[in-house]
C-alpha cells in the first residue's frame, strides 16, 4: 500500500500495461482494476474476486472522448456525461464492434458499462495509463464493497492470486455506495442499480426511467440478492436489539437499549453520511460470536433508496 504521487501512478500504469491488477480509490468505493483490453487481466479480476464470470464489469475512462472508441453514444448519453461526468453515474451502452476491449468485460453481451470516476487518484491512474480500466469493487464476490485501502488489503491477503500488485491509497471513499447504473441500450432508460445519482434526478433529464425488475437478473448481476452479504444474518427495520446482536442504528438511537455492539450510520439522520458509513460499519459489526446485525429503518427517499437497496441485499437469504 503506498500513498500516491507521480512515481506511484507510473508504477500503476506499468502494472496495468503488463496485465497486473491495481486497486484504486474512487469517490464511490475502491476498485480492483485491470486493463480492459487484456483478456488475461480481466480473467484475473474475476479469479481474484471469485466472481461468477457472467457478471460484466464497469470500464473506467477519463472522459467522454475516451469512451467514444468503446461504445456508441447517443444524445441521451452525451447529455448525461455532460451533466454527471466525472462522477458516480455508469452508463450501459451498445458496444462498438471494433472496441479494443476484452469480450470478457461484457460477459458475452453486446453492451459495455462505462464510467468516469471523479476521484483524483483514479483519474491520475487513468491518465498515466491511457488505458480503459475494468474495475469492479475491490472485494471478494458476495462481500461488502471496500471504502478504505485497508478493507482492500483485508479482502486480498494473498494479493489476489499474486496479480494484485499495488493498492493506491486515497482515503475513505467519499460517497461509499457504488455508482448508479443506467442502461441506455433500449429506447427507454432503465435503472439497473440505484446510487447517489437518483432516479428522480435522471428523470428530470430523460423523462421516464424504468426500474429493472428481478427478471432482468442477468442484465444486472450486481442486483443479485445476497451480493452485499456480511457473514452474520442481517435483520432489517429493527425496533429492538437482542443481547447478542449488533445494532446498526440510523438517527437518534438512545431509546433502543441493549445490543452487544452498536454503530450509528448517522446520528443526525444525514443520508450522505449514512451512505459513506454503510459498508465500513457492516464490516465492523460482522464479528464472530455475535448472532446477527439488527438494522434500524432508513427512510426510503433520496439516497435512502440506494442505501435500502444494499441493506435488503445484505439481509436477503444467502444464495
Ligand atoms: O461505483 C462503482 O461503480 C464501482 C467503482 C469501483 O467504480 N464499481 C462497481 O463495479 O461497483 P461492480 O463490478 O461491482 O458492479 C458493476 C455493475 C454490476 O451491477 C453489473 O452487473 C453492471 O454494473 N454492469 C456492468 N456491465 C454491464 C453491462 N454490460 N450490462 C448491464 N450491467 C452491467
Ligand atoms: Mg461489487
Amino acid at each position: 500500500m503506498i500513498t500516491p504521487g507521480t512515481p506511484a501512478y507510473a508504477r500503476g500504469a506499468a502494472i496495468l500495461a503488463a496485465g497486473g491488477l491495481v486497486a484504486f480509490p474512487t469517490e464511490t468505493v475502491y476498485g480492483l482494476g485491470g486493463n480492459a483490453g487484456d483478456d488475461a487481466a480481466v480473467a484475473a479480476i474475476f479469479a481474484a474476486k471469485g466472481r461468477p464470470s457472467f457478471n460484466p464489469l464497469i470500464v473506467h475512462v477519463l472522459d467522454e472522448a475516451a469512451a467514444e472508441p468503446l461504445v456508441h453514444l447517443d444524445d441521451r448519453a452525451r447529455q448525461l456525461m455532460e451533466l454527471y461526468w466525472p462522477g458516480p453515474l455508469t452508463l450501459v451502452l451498445p458496444r462498438r464492434t471494433d472496441a479494443p476491449l476484452s469480450l470478457l468485460v461484457s460477459a458475452g453481451m453486446d453492451s459495455v458499462a462505462v464510467r468516469s470516476p471523479a476521484h483524483p487518484v483514479a483519474r491520475a491512474l487513468l491518465a498515466a495509463s491511457g488505458l480503459p480500466v475494468a474495475a469492479p469493487s475491490a472485494n471478494r464476490s458476495g462481500h461488502v464493497s471496500p471504502t478504505t485501502p485497508l478493507h482492500v488489503a483485508e479482502e486480498f491477503p494473498d494479493g489476489g492470486g499474486a496479480r494484485l500488485q499495488l493498492i493506491l491509497a486515497g482515503g475513505k471513499a467519499e460517497i461509499g455506495l457504488e455508482s448508479t447504473v443506467l442502461d441506455l441500450t433500449g429506447p427507454t432508460a432503465r435503472l439497473l442499480r440505484p446510487g447517489s445519482v437518483t432516479r428522480e434526478e435522471l428523470e428530470t433529464v430523460l423523462g421516464r426511467v424504468e426500474l429493472a425488475g428481478e427478471a432482468d437478473g442477468i442484465k444486472a448481476p450486481g442486483m443479485m440478492t445476497s451480493h452485499y452479504a456480511p457473514g452474520l444474518p442481517v435483520r432489517l427495520d429493527a425496533d429492538s436489539v437482542g443481547e447478542t446482536e449488533a445494532l446498526l442504528a440510523f438517527g437518534p438511537d438512545q431509546f433502543l437499549r441493549g445490543g452487544a455492539m452498536r454503530l450509528n450510520l448517522s446520528q443526525r439522520g444525514d443520508m450522505a453520511e449514512a451512505a459513506a458509513n454503510l459498508f465500513a460499519m457492516l464490516r465492523a459489526l460482522d464479528r464472530p460470536g455475535l448472532s446477527g446485525i439488527a438494522v434500524m429503518p432508513v427512510p426510503e427517499k433520496g439516497l435512502g433508496v440506494a442505501i435500502n437497496d444494499r441493506l435488503r441485499r445484505a439481509a436477503a437469504p444467502r444464495g
